[in-house]
C-alpha cells in the first residue's frame, strides 16, 4: 500500500501522531465470509441477557440462535432487527446466571458459530475472578495489532475495554470492519467489549460509524458517555472526544456529562455492593509523552476529573491517546501514595498505532512508562486487582497489584492519613 494523505506527510514531517494510509489488508486474517461484512460479536453481557451484533448485506435473510447447554440443550431462536447504520442485532435472553451461553447466526443460509461467552454473576455478588482485556490506539491493520490480537485470543475473558481510536484513521465504516472487526473477530466473538470514543472515532461521519458498530447502555438518548456494573465492579466510560457541548464542559467544569459522572461515582461511593470503580476514557489525565513524543496529559480534563475520582474512591484510571504504555504508582493530590491510598493510573495505548518519534520521559509518578506496543491483562478479585501488560510475542512487560482506594469522601483509612 503506497498511498500517503497529506495528513500522514505533514506528520511524517513533523514526527507527530499517527496517521496511516488507506485501506490495509491485515495480512493473514481471513475476512468474514459472505454475505457477512463483520461476522457476529456480543455486547453488553450481564448476568440474564446479552446481545449479539453483526453485519451481513442489505437484504440477506438472517436469524440468531442461542442456548445455555448446562441448563438446556434447546436452541432458542431470537428476534432479529436493525442496530443502526447497517449493523443487524438480537436479544439473547432471559439467560441464566455465572453460565456458558452459546449461540448461532445464520445470514443467507451461511451459518457461523457456535460461539460461547460467559453472564456475569449476579450484580453485587464476586462470583469467580474476574478478567479482562484492556486496550487502546489499537486499529490500523499493520504488523503490531496482529500480533498482539494473536496473543489476546489465546485468552479467556469476561469482558474488554477498550480506551478509544479503535479504527485509523478516521472511524470510517470500512476501517471498523476491516481494522477492527476483521482482525479480532475470534475474540470479540466471545468478549463483550466496552468501548471509551477516540478522537480518530469520530472524524469520518461524526461518529456514525463507531455509534453504529457498539451498543452500550446510554443513561441519555445519543450520549456516548455509560456505565454498567458486572459483579462487585461499576464500569465508567467517560466521552473526551466528541465534539458537543457536554464533552467541551468536562473541561470547564459544568454539563450533563459531568453532572452524570459526578453523580455516578458519588452513589458508587456509598454502595455497599460496589468493590471496585474502574473509568475509561480515551484522554490520560496523566501522562509523560509530551512534545514530539506524543500529546500528553489533558490538563484542563485533569484539573476536573481528578479531584471527583480522588473523593469518590475510583480505584483505576484507564485511558489512550498516547502510543505507549504508562502506570502509576498510587497518587492523590499529585504526589505518590501508599498502596490503597489513591487512585493508580494504567494509560494503554500500546495497541498498534504507530510509536511516536521518541521515547517517553519519565518522573517519581511514574512506575513504569514505555515506548512498547501492548495490552493488559486485569484479574479482578474480591482485594486486588492484578494487572499484566503483554507484547506482541506474549512477554510480560509490566505486573502490578491495585488495592481499593475508599475515596476521601467517605474517610482515609489511619494508614492513608497525614
Ligand atoms: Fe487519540
Amino acid at each position: 500500500m503506497t498511498v500517503t494523505s497529506t495528513c500522514c506527510l505533514a506528520a511524517t514531517v513533523l514526527a507527530l501522531a499517527a496517521c496511516y494510509p488507506g485501506p490495509v489488508d491485515p495480512v493473514g486474517i481471513p475476512q468474514a465470509p459472505a454475505p457477512y461484512v463483520r461476522a457476529p460479536y456480543v455486547q453488553q453481557v450481564t448476568d440474564s441477557s446479552a446481545w449479539v451484533l453483526w453485519m451481513s448485506q442489505p437484504g440477506s435473510a438472517d436469524t440468531a440462535w442461542f442456548r445455555a447447554p448446562d441448563v438446556d440443550s434447546v436452541w432458542i431462536r431470537a428476534e432479529v432487527e436493525d442496530h443502526r447504520y447497517g449493523t443487524r442485532r438480537a436479544a439473547l435472553g432471559p439467560l441464566p446466571l455465572s453460565s456458558t451461553v452459546q449461540y448461532v447466526v445464520s445470514a443467507a443460509g451461511t451459518r457461523m458459530g457456535p460461539h460461547e461467552f460467559h453472564t456475569g454473576p449476579a450484580a453485587g455478588t464476586s462470583g469467580e475472578d474476574m478478567r479482562v482485556l484492556l486496550f487502546g490506539d489499537s486499529g490500523w491493520g499493520g504488523p503490531e495489532q496482529i500480533d498482539l490480537a494473536r496473543q489476546m485470543q489465546r485468552l479467556d475473558w469476561d469482558l474488554s475495554i477498550h480506551v478509544g481510536d479503535i479504527a485509523y484513521n478516521d472511524g470510517a465504516e470500512d476501517e471498523f470492519t476491516e481494522r477492527h472487526f476483521r482482525v479480532y473477530a475470534r475474540t470479540l466473538a466471545s468478549t463483550p467489549i466496552y468501548p471509551a470514543v477516540g478522537n480518530h472515532d469520530i472524524r469520518a461521519d461524526g461518529g456514525r460509524s463507531y455509534d453504529g458498530a457498539f451498543l452500550w447502555p446510554e443513561p441519555f438518548s445519543g450520549a456516548r458517555y455509560y456505565s454498567f456494573r458486572r459483579g462487585r465492579v461499576l464500569f465508567v466510560s467517560i466521552d473526551t472526544s466528541s465534539k458537543t457541548e457536554e464533552v467541551a464542559g468536562l473541561r470547564s467544569g459544568e454539563g450533563r456529562q459531568l453532572t452524570w459522572l459526578a453523580e455516578t461515582l458519588r452513589e458508587a461511593s456509598v454502595d455497599s455492593t460496589v468493590d471496585w470503580i474502574v473509568t475509561l476514557m480515551h484522554h490520560p489525565l496523566y501522562s509523560h509523552a509530551g512534545g514530539i513524543s506524543g500529546h500528553g496529559l489533558d490538563r484542563n480534563l485533569r484539573n476536573e476529573l481528578l479531584p471527583l475520582f480522588e473523593r469518590y474512591g475510583v480505584d483505576l484510571v484507564t485511558a489512550g491517546h498516547d502510543h505507549h504504555y504508562e502506570r502509576t504508582y498510587p497518587l492523590r493530590d499529585g504526589r505518590r501514595v501508599e498502596p490503597g491510598c489513591g487512585p493508580v493510573h494504567v494509560l494503554s495505548g500500546g495497541g498498534g498505532g504507530s510509536m511516536y518519534a521518541r521515547d517517553v520521559t519519565t518522573s517519581p509518578l511514574a512506575a513504569n512508562a514505555r515506548r512498547v506496543y501492548e495490552f493488559v491483562e486485569l484479574t479482578i478479585g474480591k482485594n486486588t486487582i492484578k494487572g499484566r501488560t503483554i507484547g506482541r510475542q506474549g512477554e510480560v512487560i509490566d505486573e502490578f497489584t491495585v488495592r481499593r482506594y475508599a475515596g476521601t469522601e467517605t474517610g482515609l483509612t489511619d494508614t492513608c492519613s497525614e
